[in-house]
C-alpha cells in the first residue's frame, strides 16, 4: 500500500516536472488572468482585457498569433519560430526564433506560413561586425523557457542569452523595444530584406540612411495561399535613433546562404536585388548595425505599408509619433476594451475558464481580417472604399465569424462588407480567400455571398449609414450566381454547368472555363446555400421575381441526394453525380475522422475524388441549413434524423475541427428534441476547447473556431450593439453553475423551459428573431429546468426551413 502510493506521488511529481519544464508561456501569464478574473467578480469597472489569453490556440496547429495587434490591426509584431509555425510563433520550446517581425496573418493554416517579412534580431558579436551571426540558420536561438509573455496590444520574448524582446502596435506601426544584459557589450541587430516565412522573395531593396538613423525596405513576394503568379508588394521604415536618444555606431549589409555565403559589408547602405530565377536556394540579405555607448535598452520604431516605403515611414510618424512603448500599449489596450466591452458576463457566476475561453475568443474575432484601409495595391490601388486584407477564407468565417459580429459591431461589419462589394468593382467578383493580398483559392462556392447577403438581411435599413450600397451589394450577389468567370479557382462559381444540370457534374465537359473539377457534392451544397444567401436578399429589396428564381436554386441541393446509398444503416447520403444523372458511389465514411485510409486525398488537390471538401459525405449530407426540415423528410422522418445525428456523433465521423461540423451539434432543435443539441453542445466544447496553448481543435482559420465556441457559450450575456446603440440582456433562471461540464448530471437545470422577450413570452423556445431582440434590445429571460423530459419540444415553432414556410418575409 504504501509503496504503491510512492509511486503514485513520484510519478504525479515527474508529470509536475514536467510541465514546469515544458510550459510555455510564462505560468504567470495565468495568475495574472486568473487573479484577474477572481477579483474582477467583485468589482463593477471591469477591464476584460485582462481575461485574454493570446496564447490559447498557439499549440496543436492551432496557429493562432499571440503578436501585439490592436483590433483588425495590419500589424501584428510576434516572433518567428523554425519549424511548423504559419503564425511565427509557436509555443514548441525545441523551435528557435529567428527575429521578430511585424506583419502577421492569425489562424491560417497555410503549412510554410505568411508574413514573417522584416524580420530583426537582436544579437551579440564580441568579436565585431564581421563576426556577426547574421545567416537564418546561424542567428536562430533557443527562448529563455517559460518567460513568453503577451496580452492585448503586447507580445514579449526572451532569449537563451537574456536579450529580452518586446512590441507594442498601431494599426499600421509599432514599438520594439530590447532589453540586454547589463554588460553584454555593443547591441547588434541584423534586419532582414528578403526573409518572409515561405522562402518566396521575388526581389527588392533596402537602405540605410545612416544620418536619419533610418532604414526603409520594399519587396515582392509570393501569397501564402493562391496562385504564386500573383505577387504582393510590401514595405517597412526602420527608425533606429529612438527620437535623437541613441546613436548609431557601425552600419551595413550581409549576403548569404546555406552553402559558405557568408559577407558582410561595413558602411555600404543600398542593396537592390532582382528575382533568383534558378529558385531553390532563397536569397538571404539585409542589415546589420550597432550602438554606440553599449545601452542596455534599445527602441525601435516600425512603420509598415503596403504601398511605399514612404509611406510606412509616414504610418510610423503619425501613429506612433514620438510616444512612449506604455503610450502605445496602452492606446491599444484600450481599444481592445472597446470591443471586448460589448459582451458582458455575470464574472462572479461563471467559471473561471469559461470567462477566459469566452474573453480570448472574443479578442481573436477582433483580431482578422486585417485592416488595411489606404494601403492597396495591384487591382485595388487608390480605391475609396474599406480594404481589408487576410480573408482567409470566406469558406471558413462566414458561418459563426461574421454573424457575431452582425450582433456586437455593425459598423465593423459594414466596413468590411463595403471591402467584399468593392473587390466586384474592382475585379469583376467579390473576393473569395485573398491572402497577402492576392487572391487565394476557393475552397466551395463564392461564400463570400453569405457573408454579404447576412448583412443585407440584418442591417438593410441601416445599410446606407454603414457605407454599404444595397444595389451594388446585389449586382455583386448576383454576379457571382449568373456570370461564369473564365477561371473559378479564385472567385465565382462554375455556375455554367451548375446551371445547366441543377448540381455540379463529376468529369463534365465545360468548353468554356477552368477550375478544379473536384468536390462536386459539396460545392453543390454550398452553391444552393450561396443562391439562398441571393434569395434573402432579393427578398430584401422586393424583387419578387428574383425570390422565386432563387428559392428554386437554393433546393437544388436535393439533386446530390442519392437514396439508394446506406451506410452503418443509415439510408440516403449525398454524392456526387455524372451528367447523365446516374451517381459515382463514394463511401459516405471516407475522408471522415474514422476513414482507415490515411492517405486519401481530402483537400483541394487534384487527386481529391471524394466529392467532398475537406469532409465525409457523412458530414455534408446534414449541409442544407436553410432547409433542414426537408433534409429530415430525406432522411426517414424525426426519430430516425436524431437517431442518425446521435451515430453520427457516437461513431466518431465529426470533426470539431472543421467548418462543416459546426451545425450539427445543434441540429436536434429541428427535429424537436433541443435538449439533445444542449447535450451535444456540452460534449463538444468540454471535448475539445480549454485554456492551454492546445486549447483549440485545430487551426483557428481566422477566428472560425473561435466565435462557434462564443456561440455554444451564448445565450447567457448582455450584448452591445455599438451602432444601434441598443443593449440586449438575457438573464438565466435557474442557472446552476455544476452544468458547466461535459454531462450535466441529471438533478441540475440546464434545459430551456421557457423564453421571454421584453416581458412576452416567445412562440417558441427553440428559436428568436434577431429583429425582436439584439436589433431591438432589451431583456431576454430564459428559464431553465432540470426535468430534461418535460423540455424535449419546441413548444412552439421549430427554427425555419424554406420547405416549411420559412424565411417567408424580410424585417
Ligand atoms: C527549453 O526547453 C526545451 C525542451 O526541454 C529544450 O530543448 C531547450 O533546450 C530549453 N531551452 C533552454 C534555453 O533551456
Ligand atoms: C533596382 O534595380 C532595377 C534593375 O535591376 C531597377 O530597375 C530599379 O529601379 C532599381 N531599384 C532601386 C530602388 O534602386
Ligand atoms: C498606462 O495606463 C496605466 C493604467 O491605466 C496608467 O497607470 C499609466 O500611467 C499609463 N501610462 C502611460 C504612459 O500612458
Ligand atoms: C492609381 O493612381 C496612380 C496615380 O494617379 C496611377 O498611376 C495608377 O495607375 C492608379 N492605379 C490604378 C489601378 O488605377
Ligand atoms: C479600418 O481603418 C480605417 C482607417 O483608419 C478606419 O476608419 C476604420 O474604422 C477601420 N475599420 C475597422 C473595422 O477597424
Ligand atoms: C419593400 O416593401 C416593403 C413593404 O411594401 C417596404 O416597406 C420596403 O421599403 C420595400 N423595400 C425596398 C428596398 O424597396
Ligand atoms: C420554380 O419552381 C416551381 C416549381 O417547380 C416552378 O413552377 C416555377 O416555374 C419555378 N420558377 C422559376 C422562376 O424558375
Ligand atoms: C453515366 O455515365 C457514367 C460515366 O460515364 C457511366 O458509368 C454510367 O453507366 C452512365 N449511366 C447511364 C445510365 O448511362
Ligand atoms: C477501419 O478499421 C477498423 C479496424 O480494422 C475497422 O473496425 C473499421 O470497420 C474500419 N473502418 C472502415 C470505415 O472501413
Ligand atoms: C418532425 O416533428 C415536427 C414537430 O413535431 C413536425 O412538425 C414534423 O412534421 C415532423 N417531421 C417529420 C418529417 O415527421
Ligand atoms: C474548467 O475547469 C474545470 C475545473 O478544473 C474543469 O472540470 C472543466 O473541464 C474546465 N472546462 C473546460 C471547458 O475546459
Ligand atoms: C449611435 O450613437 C452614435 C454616437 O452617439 C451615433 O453616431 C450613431 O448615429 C447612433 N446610431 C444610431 C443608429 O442612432
Amino acid at each position: 500500500m504504501r509503496r504503491s502510493m510512492h509511486t503514485l506521488s513520484s510519478v504525479f511529481s515527474a508529470l509536475l516536472l514536467a510541465r514546469l519544464v515544458f510550459a510555455q508561456p510564462s505560468p504567470q501569464v495565468q495568475e495574472r488572468i486568473s487573479a484577474a478574473i477572481k477579483a474582477a467578480a467583485k468589482s463593477t469597472n471591469i477591464d476584460y482585457t485582462a481575461f485574454v489569453n493570446p496564447f490559447i490556440g498557439t499549440d496543436n496547429f492551432g496557429d493562432v498569433c499571440p503578436g501585439a495587434s490592436v483590433p483588425f490591426g495590419m500589424a501584428k509584431f510576434s516572433t518567428d519560430l523554425t519549424g511548423y509555425a504559419p503564425a511565427g510563433y509557436v509555443t514548441d520550446p525545441t523551435q528557435t526564433i529567428r527575429g521578430i517581425s511585424p506583419l502577421h496573418d492569425s489562424g491560417t493554416g497555410s503549412s510554410l506560413g505568411s508574413y514573417g517579412n522584416f524580420e530583426i534580431m537582436p544579437l551579440l558579436c564580441p568579436d565585431g561586425f564581421n563576426t556577426c551571426t547574421t545567416t537564418l540558420a546561424a542567428r536562430e536561438r533557443f527562448r529563455k523557457n517559460n518567460t513568453d509573455d503577451a496580452s492585448p496590444g503586447y507580445f514579449a520574448q526572451t532569449l537563451d542569452n537574456d536579450i529580452k524582446i518586446e512590441a507594442t502596435s498601431t494599426r499600421r506601426a509599432g514599438l520594439e523595444r530590447f532589453t540586454f544584459p547589463r554588460g553584454s557589450g555593443k547591441p547588434y541587430f541584423v534586419l532582414d530584406l528578403a526573409n518572409d516565412l515561405p522562402a518566396s522573395f521575388s526581389g527588392g531593396t533596402m537602405d540605410i540612411d545612416p544620418d536619419m538613423g533610418r532604414i526603409t525596405i520594399g519587396g515582392r513576394w509570393e501569397p501564402s495561399f493562391g496562385p504564386g503568379i500573383f505577387l504582393y508588394q510590401a514595405f517597412a521604415c526602420y527608425d533606429l535613433l529612438d527620437n535623437g536618444a541613441q546613436k548609431l555606431d557601425e552600419y551595413g549589409v550581409w549576403t548569404g546562404d546555406t552553402y559558405g555565403l557568408d559577407q558582410k559589408a561595413l558602411g555600404q547602405t543600398h542593396l537592390n536585388l532582382s528575382v533568383n530565377l534558378i529558385g531553390g536556394t532563397p536569397y538571404q540579405s539585409g542589415a546589420l548595425f550597432s550602438y554606440a555607448d553599449d545601452p542596455s535598452e534599445v527602441n525601435i520604431r516600425v512603420g509598415v505599408s503596403f504601398v511605399s516605403a514612404d509611406q510606412a515611414c509616414e504610418n510610423a510618424e503619425t501613429e506612433v509619433g514620438n510616444a512612449r512603448f506604455e503610450n502605445i500599449m496602452n492606446q491599444s489596450k484600450a481599444l481592445w476594451q472597446d470591443k471586448l466591452s460589448r459582451i458582458e458576463i455575470d464574472v462572479a457566476n461563471t467559471p473561471a475558464n469559461v470567462t477566459e475561453m469566452l474573453y480570448s475568443s472574443l479578442y481573436r474575432s477582433f483580431l482578422t481580417p486585417n485592416n488595411a484601409t489606404g494601403e492597396t495595391q495591384g487591382a485595388f490601388a487608390n480605391t475609396t472604399a474599406p480594404y481589408f486584407d487576410s480573408l482567409y477564407c470566406s469558406w471558413d468565417t462566414f458561418r459563426t465569424f461574421y454573424p457575431l459580429m452582425a450582433l456586437t459591431s455593425p459598423t465593423d461589419f459594414g466596413d468590411i462588407v463595403a471591402n467584399y462589394i468593392d473587390g466586384w468593382r474592382q475585379t469583376g467578383w467579390m473576393p473569395e480567400c485573398r491572402s497577402n493580398n492576392m487572391p487565394g483559392w476557393t475552397q466551395g462556392g463564392s461564400d463570400g455571398d453569405n457573408i454579404v447577403s447576412h448583412f443585407a438581411v440584418t442591417y438593410h435599413n441601416e445599410a446606407a449609414e454603414l457605407g454599404v450600397d444595397l444595389n451594388d451589394l446585389y449586382s455583386a450577389l448576383v454576379t457571382d450566381a449568373q456570370l461564369n468567370p473564365p477561371e473559378w479557382n479564385i472567385h465565382g462559381r462554375q455556375v455554367n454547368v451548375y446551371k445547366e444540370y441543377g448540381y455540379v457534374p463529376y468529369a463534365v465537359f465545360d468548353p468554356s472555363s477552368t477550375g478544379r473539377q473536384t468536390r462536386e457534392g459539396s460545392r453543390t451544397l454550398e452553391y444552393a446555400f450561396n443562391d439562398f444567401g441571393v434569395r434573402q436578399t432579393a427578398l430584401v429589396l422586393n424583387n419578387s421575381a428574383d425570390v422565386e428564381t432563387y428559392t428554386n436554386r437554393s433546393l437544388l441541393y436535393r439533386n446530390v441526394w442519392d437514396p439508394s446509398v446506406v451506410s452503418d444503416g443509415f439510408h440516403g447520403f449525398m454524392q456526387k453525380r455524372f451528367p447523365n444523372g446516374s451517381f459515382a458511389y463514394e463511401n459516405p465514411i471516407d475522408c471522415s475522422p474514422q476513414d482507415n485510409d490515411t492517405s486519401r486525398a481530402c483537400s483541394l488537390t487534384e487527386d481529391n475524388e471524394n466529392g467532398f471538401y475537406e469532409s465525409s459525405s457523412w458530414e455534408y449530407s446534414f449541409f442544407a441549413p436553410h432547409d433542414i426540415a426537408h433534409l429530415i423528410e430525406l432522411m426517414g422522418g424525426n426519430e430516425t434524423f436524431v437517431n442518425r445525428l446521435d451515430h453520427f456523433f457516437n461513431k466518431g465521423y465529426y470533426l470539431a475541427g472543421n467548418e462543416p461540423s459546426f451545425q450539427t451539434p445543434i441540429e436536434y432543435h429541428y427535429a424537436n428534441h433541443p435538449t439533445k443539441s444542449v447535450d451535444q453542445v456540452r460534449n463538444v466544447v468540454f471535448t475539445n476547447f480549454d485554456i492551454t496553448p492546445a486549447g483549440i481543435p485545430g487551426n483557428d482559420d481566422q477566428a472560425a473556431m473561435a466565435t462557434v465556441l462564443i456561440f455554444h457559450f451564448l445565450g447567457l450575456y448582455p450584448v452591445h450593439n455599438a451602432f444601434l446603440n441598443v443593449s440586449t440582456t438575457v438573464t438565466v433562471r435557474n442557472f446552476d453553475a455544476r452544468s458547466v461540464q461535459q454531462t450535466i448530471p441529471s438533478g441540475v437545470a440546464a434545459y430551456v423551459s421557457k423564453v421571454t422577450i421584453n416581458g412576452v413570452p416567445a412562440a417558441s423556445r427553440c428559436h428568436f428573431d434577431f429583429y425582436d431582440t439584439f436589433r431591438l434590445g432589451g431583456e431576454i429571460e430564459i428559464e431553465l429546468t432540470a426535468n430534461k423530459n418535460s423540455v424535449d419540444s419546441c413548444a412552439g415553432s421549430l427554427p425555419d426551413s424554406l420547405s416549411t414556410g420559412g424565411f417567408a418575409s424580410a424585417r
